[in-house]
């Protein structure tokens, strides 16, 4: 049994796999960390869970850097010292395709581990949220849409992309209520215009974020397209 104030720590294979790639990046994995704030094995274990196309990403708009000092500071200590996620507000990242909503929010995620906050997160595009909370035998979706609601930081990808429904309207409008009442920040990305997303979203969801939310609007490029400013080629980072 684990003593009352014991840390949790990292089991079995977890524990190994950060060993090795501690290891591999010439990091002691028994050492504890000198001098900066970052916790590198929670850094790491946020980063496998991160999709590998955004495991580097940095959230390096002034507006989300600056939204991730807000979250950052308003944290409240939690076990072991370390502030965890509080009450905060939540961050609307739009824009047209490719200019950056999804890499803009990992690498908030990212920041936030960064800066030693201790964090539960959870990540889900709009698409996947409903096709997962949709009702079928042997699945509980209530109990699924309670932990999201409940969730420290949530991010909702792409919010708007999936096909409409009264019962889409329904699910959004459930969960933003919860988190709109606790005040707990979500990170939402979305394609679409302020008025698309009320349209597609509910006249309540989109005034309940306009009240929540701070607002970035991503106008560049398409990153994805060759020679798109600031387009970043896997092999380049690494070279
Ligand atoms: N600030 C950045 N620095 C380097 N690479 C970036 C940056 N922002 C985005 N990218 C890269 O550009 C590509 C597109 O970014 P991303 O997937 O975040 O776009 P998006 O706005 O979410 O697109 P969509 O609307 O289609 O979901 C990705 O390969 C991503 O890694
Ligand atoms: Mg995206």
């Amino acid at each position: 049994m684990r003593a009352p104030n014991a840390q949790p720590q990292p089991v079995g294979g977890l524990a190994r796999r950060l060993a090795h790639i501690l290891t591999t990046r010439g990091i002691d994995p028994t050492s504890t960390p000198q001098g900066g704030p970052e916790p590198v094995p929670a850094l790491l274990a946020a980063e496998s869970r991160i999709p590998a196309r955004y495991r580097g990403a940095t959230a390096d708009h002034p507006a989300v850097a600056a939204w991730v000092r807000e979250i950052a500071a308003a944290g409240r200590p939690g076990p072991g010292g370390a502030p965890g996620i509080a009450q905060g507000r939540s961050l609307l990242i739009a824009g047209t395709t490719g200019t950056g909503k999804t890499h803009q929010a990992y690498g908030a995620v990212r920041s936030l581990i960064g800066a030693g906050v201790r964090l539960r997160w959870k990540a889900v595009t709009a698409a996947d949220l409903y096709a997962d909370l949709r009702p079928r035998p042997g699945h509980d979706g209530e109990r699924e849409l309670r932990d999201l609601a409940r969730c420290p930081l949530l991010i909702i990808d792409d919010l708007g992309a999936a096909k409409y429904s009264e019962w889409t309207e329904e699910i959004t409008m459930r969960l933003m209520n919860r988190r709109y009442n606790e005040m707990l920040p979500t990170l939402v990305t979305t394609n679409l215009g302020m008025a698309d997303l009320r349209a597609h979203i509910g006249d309540r969801v989109a005034s309940r974020l306009n009240e929540m939310a701070d607002k970035v609007i991503l106008d560049g490029p398409d990153r994805r397209r060759p020679h798109a400013a600031g387009r970043r080629h896997p092999a380049a980072a690494t070279a």
